[in-house]
């Protein structure tokens, strides 16, 4: 009698440690914006090709438009390890203490994806990711969204047109001087407290790259937009470290594999989303779309560009001539 309980008992035990280990490794991936954006659709992605690689031993589990954690929270989360990956706009790093990624914030460094793609691609974008790690996190790699523009409720043409906005954008000293250049008056919100904000006047406007307009609505409460592409809104994808390498090294390679191919479809759709994006909130007729000339562009320009400088004790100017050297930076010019 008593063989036999031990046997069963034994035989329970067993079972339940099949089952424990038939049980997929679950990443929760946490992020703000819409799931029908750059961010949004590659995170999907890499949950696709996560299972498809370790063949259903992973589980990733995408939390869309803030619905586990707004954008302040997220990184305290990953930290804790309450969530497994996220992929904060650049702009977040800064809040962390790693200020040289506050570089991706300069009004009008870029001239395009290709000029990012070089620093991204480069020496600087991995010194960067390295940056992360003493603060329990891996870098794994950057995703794309676009070029910021400005929207407000009224006509946009020149800088003069913003001063003594408010103007609503994400936790940055770089931002907030961006915004200053302009005579602005920067408002530090979350994300997904934006479209209320520009709905109830709490702001006069913001800036967006036009994926993230369109998916949160926000041209339907703010009458101009004007396409003055001052600066870059991009991610970096991140883990916490702590549970990167507990994990076994061969789903660590696999996830790896999934996380390479994602990203080059999170790099191949990001124009081609903003871009639609733009048709429709030009077909929706709720915004005026102005597109400057060159000449608007360039005051814009002018009136932003001290800020490099201004910048350059906090960012580090090494990071930021770095940059400069990797896209052959023109400050006087577009
Ligand atoms: C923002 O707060 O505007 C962005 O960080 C949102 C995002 O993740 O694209």
């Amino acid at each position: 009698m008593k063989v036999s309980k031990l046997l069963m008992g034994l035989f329970a035990g067993a079972m339940s440690l099949a089952v424990y280990a038939q049980q997929p490794i679950v990443i929760k991936f946490s992020h703000v914006v819409a799931a029908d954006t750059p961010k949004g659709k590659a995170a999907e992605m890499f949950a696709k090709k996560a299972n498809e690689l370790t063949q259903g031993k992973v589980k990733v589990e995408v939390y869309a438009n803030s619905t586990l954690y707004k954008d302040k929270e997220e990184m305290e989360a990953l930290q804790l390890g309450a969530v497994q990956m996220l992929a904060p706009s650049l702009a977040k790093f800064g809040p962390l203490g790693v200020k040289e990624f506050e570089v991706f914030d300069l009004p009008f460094i870029f001239n395009g994806y290709d000029d990012l793609h070089k620093v991204t691609g480069g020496a600087v974008g991995k010194n960067l990711l390295a940056k992360l790690e003493p603060k329990g996190i891996k870098g794994l790699a950057f995703w794309d969204n676009g070029f910021k523009s400005f929207s407000a409720n009224t006509p946009i043409k020149t800088p003069a047109d913003l001063k003594g906005k408010k103007m609503r954008i994400q936790s940055s000293k770089v931002l907030e001087e961006q915004m200053r250049s302009i005579g602005s008056l920067p408002q530090v919100m979350a994300f997904s407290e934006v479209y209320q904000a520009l709905q109830t006047g709490v702001v006069d406007g913001t800036e967006n790259p036009i994926s993230n307009l369109y998916t949160q609505k926000m041209h339907e409460v703010q009458k101009h937009l004007a396409l003055t592409d001052h600066g870059y809104l991009g991610y970096a994808v991140i883990v916490n470290k702590k549970f990167w390498e507990g994990l076994p090294a061969d789903i660590r390679k696999q996830l790896e594999d999934a996380m390479e191919q994602s990203t080059r479809y999170a790099n191949q759709i990001a124009k081609v989303e903003n871009d639609s994006a733009l048709d429709a909130v030009k077909k929706s007729g709720k915004t005026a779309v102005y597109v400057p000339t060159k000449e608007e562009r360039l005051a814009f320009k002018k009136a932003m560009v001290p800020v490099h400088q201004k910048m350059e004790g906090r960012i580090g100017k090494e990071v930021i001539q770095a940059v400069y050297k990797d896209i052959g930076f023109k400050p006087d010019s577009l």
